[in-house]
């Protein structure tokens, strides 16, 4: 887009947060479904629009890490301390809220979720709405993530009131979650940062495991899900078993053999974890558009950005539930 096309079309997006409308937005992760923080009501339709239950708080977007301090009741240092190395990038923080924030927002919590996005045009079209932004990824719920303005389109397109479009997310994955509402560090969500850097900087964090009560709905077991039942738990021997059926396979690397699948979709050629996240949502909406039987799925190393493929793969897995 030229630049002065770009800028009118933010500013355009930017009016329509002031009035309490809803944009969805690029970020350098996924695409997100923005509104006005302090505008309830805007956000409200945010969860109608997504189908998203109250319970599951929205993270607040900002565009100065300056802007955190208004939002929160203390800035721990080690939560200080990655805001500064991290930001503006896929990292959110989860502090003490000030009580000023909306309760819809944070769905009654104490506590509030903060991130500072990293893509420029999400940085202007917070800049420009003056507020800061309260925004899910912009999808249905419990449905993949989009990371292209196309993926927003068919899945909420007439819903919202503007789509803004920066092309594909080069993180590809949502951002990391820490909370640091206890007395030490959390990683509610693996995401786009990968735990070891977030280690490198504040020493040992605690893991939530994947069956944890689900604070965060986008850690209940099932979540990201296409429509094609995923299986990740499988074994090339036994494939025999899936005799008949048009199976995908979503590979990690270039497969060494291409056995009898429908369909292949290769993450990352050379097995780089940061291209496989970029192309992760994207290669299993490919599939989920087959109208396949089921998707077999590669694991992934975890460790860095494997992690969080490996958290998204196993939430989007349906062992079991194929008949349902
Ligand atoms: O990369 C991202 O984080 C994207 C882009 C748009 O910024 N956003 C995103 O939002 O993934 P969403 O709503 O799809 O996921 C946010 C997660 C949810 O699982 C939510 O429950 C959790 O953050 N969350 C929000 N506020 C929280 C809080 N106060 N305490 C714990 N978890 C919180
Ligand atoms: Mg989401």
């Amino acid at each position: 887009m030229q630049e002065s096309k770009e800028a009118e079309v933010i500013f355009k997006a930017a009016e329509i947060i002031r009035q309490g409308g809803i944009v969805a937005f690029p970020t350098e992760t996924v695409y997100g479904l923005g509104a006005d923080a302090y505008n309830p009501l805007a956000v409200a339709r945010v969860f109608e629009v997504k189908k998203r239950p109250y319970f599951d708080p929205l993270i607040v977007h900002i565009a100065s890490p300056a802007h955190l301090k208004k939002l929160v009741k203390d800035i721990p240092s080690s939560a200080r301390k990655l805001t500064e190395k991290l930001w503006p990038g896929p990292l959110t923080i989860v502090l003490l809220k000030e009580e000023h924030i909306p309760d819809i927002v944070t769905a009654g919590l104490p506590t509030v979720a903060v991130r500072m996005p990293s893509h420029p045009m999400a940085l202007s079209l917070i800049k420009e709405s003056k507020c800061p932004i309260a925004a899910p990824s912009a999808n249905p719920f419990g449905y993949l993530s989009p990371t292209t303005a196309e993926h927003v389109r068919e899945q909420l397109g007439d819903q919202v009131d503007l789509i803004l479009d920066g092309g594909p997310c080069p993180v590809g994955v949502e951002s990391t979650i820490v909370s640091f509402s206890e007395n030490k560090p959390r990683l509610s969500r693996p995401g786009g940062v990968s735990l070891e850097e977030i280690e490198s900087i504040i020493g040992k964090v605690e893991i939530s495991p994947i069956k944890d009560r689900p604070v965060a709905p986008g850690m209940l077991p099932r979540h990201y899900a296409p429509r094609t039942p995923i299986v990740l738990d499988w074994d090339e021997k036994h494939l025999d078993s899936y005799k008949g059926k048009k199976i995908g396979f979503l590979a990690f690397r270039e497969p060494e053999n291409f056995l009898q699948f429908q369909h292949i979709e290769v993450l990352s050629k050379k097995g780089d974890f940061r291209e496989a996240a970029a192309n992760l949502f994207s290669a299993i909406r490919r599939l989920d558009a087959l109208h396949l039987d089921l998707i077999l799925a590669e694991a992934v190393p975890e460790a860095g950005l494997g992690r969080a493929i490996m958290d998204r793969l196993r939430r989007a897995t349906s062992k079991g539930e194929l008949n349902q």
